[in-house]
């Protein structure tokens, strides 16, 4: 089982939809026996807590499952996860202070966007809904070639 971990600052706007769009094209492409997604917070803002409701909103116009309680990043997730997606630079620096160590498998989600490879998905946390639409398509891009790369790489 190749697992994948989410990771952004509250664990409630991005990581659990990037997160819920991977679980649908997981799905789509009959690849629930391969792959296994999970997400986490860097901060402990909101443990426990049900993705934000704007996430939840534009999850259900986009017809995409979303179910997720906040976590926090923890030092066993880099044995547990062959890959760590950061949704910006900010998360990866935090990631590898809380790892304590780059782990090979990290990455910046929009390492994986082909309309602007290496950018930031930005936090939507102070804006309003327009912006969790545009964090939505980022998402998408990005998990759809994030796929792409791990089923070429592991030959599923
Ligand atoms: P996220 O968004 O990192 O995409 O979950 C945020 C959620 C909460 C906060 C910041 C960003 N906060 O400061 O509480």
């Amino acid at each position: 089982m190749i697992k994948i971990l989410f990771v952004c600052l509250g664990n409630i706007c991005r990581s659990p939809l990037a997160e819920a769009i991977c679980n649908a094209k997981i799905k789509e492409y009959g690849l629930e026996s391969s792959l296994l997604t999970d997400s986490a917070g860097t901060s402990t803002y909101h443990i426990g807590e049900d993705p934000d409701p704007r996430s939840i909103e534009v999850a259900r116009a986009h017809h995409t499952p979303i179910s997720h309680k906040g976590r926090q990043v923890s030092s066993s997730d880099k044995h547990e996860f062959q890959y760590i997606m950061a949704m910006d630079r900010s998360n990866f620096q935090n990631i590898v202070s809380m790892l304590g160590e780059q782990p090979e498998g990290l990455y910046l989600m929009r390492d994986f966007d082909p309309e602007s490879r290496g950018a930031e998905v930005p936090d939507p946390y102070y804006g309003g809904q327009q912006g969790f639409e545009d964090v939505y398509q980022m998402l998408d891009r990005s998990c759809e070639e994030l796929i792409d790369f791990i089923r070429e790489k592991h030959n599923i």
